[in-house]
């Protein structure tokens, strides 16, 4: 499977000029490694502008941190602050993120990430669709927050979908630590067999081997590798590290040769 680096910017950066910047130097970064797909996701007002920075035929595309669950594509509908998949895919964008536990943790639930995941397939946009516990519990009752997770966000999900989407596996008690606190590559790799087990009782084995699982919590240039080799997901969902060109280049120089 190809491997893919997806920066999540979250509300960064401060200003319009600073996100060229950042873009403008992943963009050269893209064009040396062809071979890895680079997904940035900056906040909705930069998309539009940086849009007008990518190249068709290029690896690097953009990406957007949400999207309503409705998509009015005609007529006009009452609902203030929010944006359709339509408006992002006319600002350039092909991936989405959704149901980030940042989101979650304002109130948005399984049944609206699950809405937003038709929503978005609609408009040809592919879900990164995150999912992840508070806490790795001795007792290990987080293995049934993710099943409901999984179960309940990819309800009536279509089969042929399934190719469609992108699983970020982002463990919350991971987020925002240093790397020494983010999750070890032998754990990670038990939750994505556990991850491919539910989307096989769901929709098949051949469909849910055919899903990207990514990573996502702290992911550094210090444990990308563990991450990767010795978690067999298929790429990182970056925060902090996706704002520094420096970390994504050496971040892409490991991922380039493993
Ligand atoms: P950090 O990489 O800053 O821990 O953020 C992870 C994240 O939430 C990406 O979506």
């Amino acid at each position: 499977m190809k491997k893919i680096i997806i920066g999540n910017w979250k509300m960064n950066p401060e200003n319009l000029i600073l996100a060229r910047k950042i873009f403008s130097e992943i963009k050269k970064l893209s064009k040396k490694f062809p071979k890895i797909d680079i997904v940035v996701c900056p906040p909705f007002v930069y998309l539009s502008d940086l849009k007008n920075k990518i190249d068709k035929v290029s690896s690097l595309k953009l990406g957007a941190q949400d999207v309503f669950w409705d998509n009015p594509e005609t007529g006009s509908r009452p609902f203030t602050g929010e944006i359709s998949a339509s408006m992002l895919r006319d600002a350039g964008v092909k991936y989405v993120i959704l149901g980030h536990s940042e989101r979650r943790s304002m109130g948005e639930t399984n049944e609206e990430v699950n809405k937003k995941i038709k929503i978005a397939l609609g408009a040809g946009l592919t879900p990164i669709i995150c999912i992840g516990e508070k806490e790795h519990d001795i007792d290990g009752k987080f293995f049934e927050t993710l099943k409901i997770q999984i179960k309940d966000t990819l309800n009536k999900i279509k089969k042929s979908d399934l190719q469609k989407i992108i699983i970020a596996y982002e463990p919350i008690w991971a987020i925002g630590k240093n790397e020494s606190e983010s999750m070890k590559g032998e754990d990670l790799y038990q939750m994505a067999i556990f991850i491919r087990k539910i989307l096989s009782e769901m929709f098949g084995q051949v469909e849910a081997f055919k899903t990207p699982i990514v990573y996502g919590g702290s992911v550094s240039p210090f444990n990308v590798k563990d991450i990767i080799s010795e978690g067999h997901v298929s790429g990182i969902l970056a925060g902090r590290s996706s704002l520094e060109s420096q970390k994504i280049a050496e971040i892409l120089d490991i991922l380039s040769i493993i």
